[in-house]
C-alpha cells in the first residue's frame, strides 16, 4: 500500500539535493562508474547497463530507494509477478511475464499449452504441411504490429525461413507494397488482434482475403492464421479453428509479443530461437523479481527517467540505436512507454499536477548525428539519451564499419557530457547533458528478449513510483469513437472538421 505522506517526503528530499556537473560528479567519486554501472549475464554473454553519464548519485538513489518504499514498490511488483490486478480500471492482471514462465504457475502452465499449440502450427508450416509457404503478411496494428516488426526486422535479416511482411496502416498503400513483394500462391495471411474488432486490422484482412481470391487461391481462408485473445470473433469471421492462436486476455496488448503475436518471429527464425527469445527475457524477468533497490536494473533506469522528467523539467527522452536492426526500436518504445504513461490521473482517478511519461523519441546512429544532434548538442532543451549498441557486428563487411559506428555512439556520450567551451558563442558546447548507454555483447534472440524485458519493467517501475495505471488506454477511445460517427454518416462536427469532411468528400 502506498504511502503519499512519505512518497511527498521522498520528493522533498530529491528537490533539495544539490545539481552538480556531470564531469564534477566523476572527479568527486572515483568509483562512479563501478556504481552505476552493471551488467545482467545470459549465460553465453549479456548486457551492459551504464547510467555513470546521468546525474544519480549516491544521494538520488537513496531518496529514490525511499520513495520506491513509500510507493510499495515491492508490493506492486510482487502483484504483477502473481498474477494479481494490477490494471484496476478494467480489472485486470498483467501476465506478459506467464508467457516467459514467471508468473502465476496456473497462467504460465497455460501459456506453455498455448505455445506448444502454436509451435506445432509453426512447425508444421515450416514441414510444408499446409502446403508451399513462402511469404507471411502480418496484418496487425499497434501491440499487435510493432513488436513483430521489430523482433523479424532485428533477428531475422540473415536468412529467415519465411520472408515475412508487417501491415498495420489503414492506409491502403502499405498493403498493396506487402503485395506486390509476394506470390500470392506462396503466402499466407496472419491476422493479429487482441479483440479481432479492430477497424485497420479487419479491413485490411478482408482485403488480403480479396487479393488471395483474385489470384486464383481456392481456398483463401485456408491461408490464414488467427493471433487473438478473441478466438470465437475469429471462427465467426472464417477462421478455422485449428489455425486460430489463442493468448490470454490478462496479456496486454503493448506487452503481447511473447504470446501468439509472435507467431511471426516464430516463423521468421524458428522455434528454438523464439524459444530463446522468451527465456532472454524470463532471465530479466527474474533479475526484476528479486533484485532490490538501485541494484535492480529496470527499477534504476525509472529512477533516473523520474529524475529528468520531474526534477530536470525533461519533457522527452530520446533513444538511439547505433544498430541498423534496432531500427524500429525507437517506434515500439514509443507506444510502450506513451500508451503506458502517459495520462493524467493517478490508478485511484486522482488527478495528477506532475509530469507523466515523457515523450519518447528517437532515431539510428549515425544517422540521427547528421540530422538532429545540433539540438541535442547546443539547444535549449535538456533531452536525456539512451545510446544503445552491440559489441559484435551484424554485418560482414570490413570491420571499419563496425568500429567507426560504435566509435561514434561512444563519442556522442562523451560530447554531451563534456561539452567545449570557445570564445565563439555558436562554437561553444555547454555540456553536462546526460546519457545512459546500453551495450549489448551480441543481438541473438535472448540478448533481444531481455532488452525489451527491462523496457516493459522499467515502464512498469515508471509507473509504480507516479502512481499510474499503466496497463488501460483510454486515451486512444475518443477518435474511435468519433471516426466510427463519421464512418455511420453522422458529420455534424465544429465549423473546421465539417469543411475538411467535405473538402474531402466524406461529407457534401
Ligand atoms: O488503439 C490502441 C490499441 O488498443 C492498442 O492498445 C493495441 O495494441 C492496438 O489498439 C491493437 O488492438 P488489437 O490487438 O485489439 O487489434
Amino acid at each position: 500500500m502506498a504511502n503519499r505522506t512519505a512518497a511527498h517526503e521522498a520528493w522533498r528530499a530529491l528537490r533539495d539535493l544539490v545539481k552538480p556537473r556531470l564531469t564534477d560528479l566523476f572527479e568527486s567519486d572515483g568509483s562512479r562508474l563501478e556504481k552505476l554501472s552493471a551488467r545482467l549475464e545470459l549465460g553465453e554473454g549479456g548486457v551492459l547497463f551504464d547510467w555513470s553519464k546521468t546525474h544519480l548519485d549516491d544521494a538520488h538513489l537513496g531518496a529514490f530507494e525511499a520513495l520506491s518504499e513509500a510507493m510499495d514498490f515491492a508490493g506492486a511488483r510482487s502483484s504483477l509477478l502473481s498474477g494479481g490486478i494490477v490494471n484496476p480500471t478494467e480489472g485486470r492482471a498483467a501476465e506478459h511475464t506467464a508467457q516467459r514462465g514467471v508468473g502465476d504457475p496456473d497462467s504460465v502452465e497455460l501459456a506453455g499449452t498455448l505455445h506448444a499449440r502454436m509451435a506445432g502450427l509453426v512447425e508444421a508450416i515450416h514441414k510444408g504441411l499446409l502446403g508451399e509457404v513462402k511469404h507471411l503478411i502480418h496484418i496487425g496494428i499497434g501491440g499487435s504490429a510493432l513488436g513483430p516488426a521489430l523482433a523479424v526486422d532485428a533477428l531475422a535479416r540473415h536468412g529467415a525461413m519465411v520472408d515475412v511482411h508487417v501491415v498495420s496502416n489503414i492506409d491502403g498503400c502499405a498493403l498493396e507494397e506487402a503485395f506486390a513483394a509476394c506470390d500470392p500462391q506462396t503466402t499466407m495471411i496472419a491476422v493479429a488482434s487482441k479483440t479481432f474488432t479492430t477497424i485497420e486490422t479487419m479491413t485490411n484482412a478482408q482485403s488480403a482475403l480479396a487479393w488471395l481470391q483474385a489470384a486464383g487461391v481456392s481456398d483463401p481462408f485456408g491461408r490464414v492464421v488467427a493471433l487473438t485473445a478473441s478466438p470465437d470473433k475469429a471462427v465467426e469471421w472464417g477462421v478455422d479453428e485449428t489455425r486460430v492462436l489463442p493468448f490470454s486476455e490478462s496479456v496486454g496488448g503493448r506487452y503481447s509479443l511473447w504470446s501468439s503475436i509472435g507467431f511471426p518471429v516464430a516463423m521468421a527464425l524458428g522455434w528454438p530461437d523464439f524459444a530463446e527469445m522468451l527465456e532472454g527475457a524470463a532471465v530479466m524477468d527474474r533479475h526484476f523479481a528479486e533484485t532490490e533497490g538501485r541494484d535492480n536494473l529496470p527499477l534504476r533506469a525509472a529512477f533516473a527517467d523520474l529524475y529528468y522528467t520531474h526534477l530536470r523539467g525533461c519533457q522527452t527522452r530520446a533513444v538511439f540505436a547505433y544498430d541498423e536492426r534496432l531500427a524500429l526500436l525507437p517506434d515500439y518504445l514509443q507506444q510502450l512507454e506513451m500508451e503506458s504513461n502517459g495520462k493524467s490521473v493517478t490508478a485511484d482517478g486522482e488527478p495528477i499536477d506532475e509530469p507523466t511519461a515523457p515523450i519518447t523519441w528517437g532515431g539510428v546512429g549515425t544517422d540521427a548525428q547528421h540530422a538532429v544532434f545540433q539540438l541535442l548538442h547546443q539547444g535549449t532543451n535538456l533531452v536525456p539519451i539512451d545510446f544503445i549498441a552491440a559489441v559484435v557486428p551484424g554485418d560482414d563487411l570490413d570491420e571499419a564499419h563496425h568500429r567507426i559506428l560504435l566509435s561514434n555512439c561512444f563519442a556522442q556520450g562523451a560530447a554531451l557530457m563534456q561539452g567545449r567551451q570557445s570564445d565563439d558563442p555558436a562554437r561553444s558546447y555547454t555540456g553536462d547533458r546526460p546519457s545512459a548507454t546500453i551495450l549489448i555483447d551480441e543481438l541473438a534472440p535472448a540478448s533481444f528478449g531481455a532488452l525489451i524485458a527491462f523496457h516493459e519493467h522499467r515502464t512498469f517501475a515508471n509507473a509504480v513510483l507516479m502512481g499510474i495505471n499503466p496497463f488501460d488506454q483510454f486515451g486512444v477511445e475518443l477518435g474511435k469513437d468519433i471516426a466510427r460517427q463519421i464512418e455511420a454518416g453522422d458529420v455534424k462536427f465544429d465549423a473546421s472538421t465539417e469543411a475538411l469532411l467535405k473538402a474531402a468528400g466524406i461529407a457534401s
